[in-house]
């Protein structure tokens, strides 16, 4: 039971994979004749999301055992709940080459060394598996899915010793490692905090469940995926000007914080849910805000899926304590904004727009109604569509 203090991270302690200045030039130094694995966007972005520990108890990227109790069972192997695989792949022919024990440098898309990885284990990558279990769906038009697809045949496991999470890192006035997170919830007196998991401008539905959320903690995290997403997602840049303008000007600031989640989108739903919400208890976040649809996609899950799969675990076995929101929307009847569960007006009185009919909107130059978006929010994201 927490008594005082913050939520103890996942597995109960931070980890922290960047190494000590001295080790960091040593190993620069031999990296220049290690082979060279080029990770994809996603690994890169979990490549430092291990690295400070957002993703503790893991240590490295999955080995096979953990990788298969993940996909079967939701668990690393030592019965931990955990629920997306986190793989670091190459072809083949790469694997061919590497023995255990070989050092390897993995690197960023401009050929830069971001860590060492001392390969333990070698193994097939089950990508129908991983897609099957993971995303529910083998589908290759589902974007999460088309990604583990591209990714290597073989997957690397082994001690990750890391010399710099990223290289030319954005917002880094935001972006906070979960020490760094919990030592500001501190500095505010929270205790019980809710994070807030996003990645799209807020508007005036995910305004409200964030409020509703507050009013029964200390402080909101409001924390954006920042990290690889699909196109037609709106980048992240407009977004943090959304973020801040609407912080500055409709939240409290002394109960409200915002920061950067560097992490890649899934899509996947329901286990994606999970994955969140472990995550920023790690960042020391005791409540988790899941709405409609959480981390979905076209039609792969059903609205309230990734509200459901919480009660797959025992209570308390996660920590993390999810708040679950029906789907919001501005009612015209009580002139408020409201949910099935608290108002009986029909459709007639509800404004809802879909994602399709806001984007002709905004492209137009036309705001949609306040009771959608604020208007500060969408004269940004006008703006953003004339560049
Ligand atoms: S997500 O991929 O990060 O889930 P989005 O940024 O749209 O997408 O959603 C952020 C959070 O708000 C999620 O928990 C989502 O379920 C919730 N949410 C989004 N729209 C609504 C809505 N109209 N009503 C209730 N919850 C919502």
């Amino acid at each position: 039971m927490q008594k005082k203090g913050l939520i103890p991270p996942h597995g109960g302690e931070l980890v922290n994979l960047v190494v000590s200045d001295a080790r960091r030039a040593e190993l620069e130094q031999a990296a220049g004749t290690l082979p060279r694995i080029a990770l994809q966007d996603r690994e890169q972005c979990d490549l430092e999301l291990l690295a400070i520990g957002a993703m503790s108890p893991l240590r490295g990227f999955m080995n096979e055992a953990d990788f298969h109790a993940v996909c079967d069972a939701m668990r690393l192997a030592d019965g931990t709940p955990w629920p997306m695989p986190i793989t670091c792949s190459v072809d083949q022919a790469t694997a061919d080459k590497l023995q255990t024990g070989t050092q390897v440098a993995l690197t960023d898309g401009r050929d830069r060394v971001l860590a060492v990885m001392t390969v333990e284990q070698t193994y097939t990558h089950d990508k129908k598996k991983e897609a099957e279990k993971a995303y529910g769906t083998t589908d290759d038009a589902h974007p999460g899915v088309a990604i583990v697809y591209g990714q290597g045949d073989v997957c690397l496991a082994g001690k990750l010793e890391v010399l710099v999470p990223r290289y030319d890192a954005e917002f880094p006035q935001y972006r906070l490692t979960p020490a760094q997170t919990r030592a500001a919830f501190e500095e505010r007196g929270w205790r019980r905090v809710v994070a807030f998991q996003t990645r799209n401008p807020i508007h005036r539905a995910h305004e409200y469940i964030t409020k509703c959320a507050l009013e029964i903690v200390d402080g909101l995290l409001i924390h954006p995926l920042v990290g690889e997403t699909k196109a037609g997602d709106i980048p992240p840049d407009v977004r943090m000007k959304c973020y801040e303008v609407l912080i500055a000007n409709y939240y409290n600031a002394k109960h409200t914080m915002l920061s950067v989640w560097p992490a890649a989108m899934r899509y996947a739903g329901p286990r994606e849910a999970i994955l969140h919400a472990l995550v920023r208890k790690n960042y020391g976040a005791s409540h988790f805000i899941v709405g409609r649809d959480h981390a979905g996609v076209g039609s792969y899950y059903g609205t309230y899926d990734a509200q459901q799969i919480f009660d797959q675990f025992e209570p308390g076995e996660l920590g993390v304590t999810p708040l679950k929101f029906e789907h919001a929307f501005w009612c015209k009847k009580s002139g408020a904004m409201a949910s099935d569960k608290t108002t009986n007006s029909g459709k007639e009185d509800r404004v809802f727009l879909s994602g399709t009919k806001v984007r002709e909107m905004l492209s137009r130059g036309e705001r949609p109604p306040a009771e959608f978006t604020r208007p500060e929010i969408a004269d940004i994201l006008i703006a953003s569509m004339k560049q």
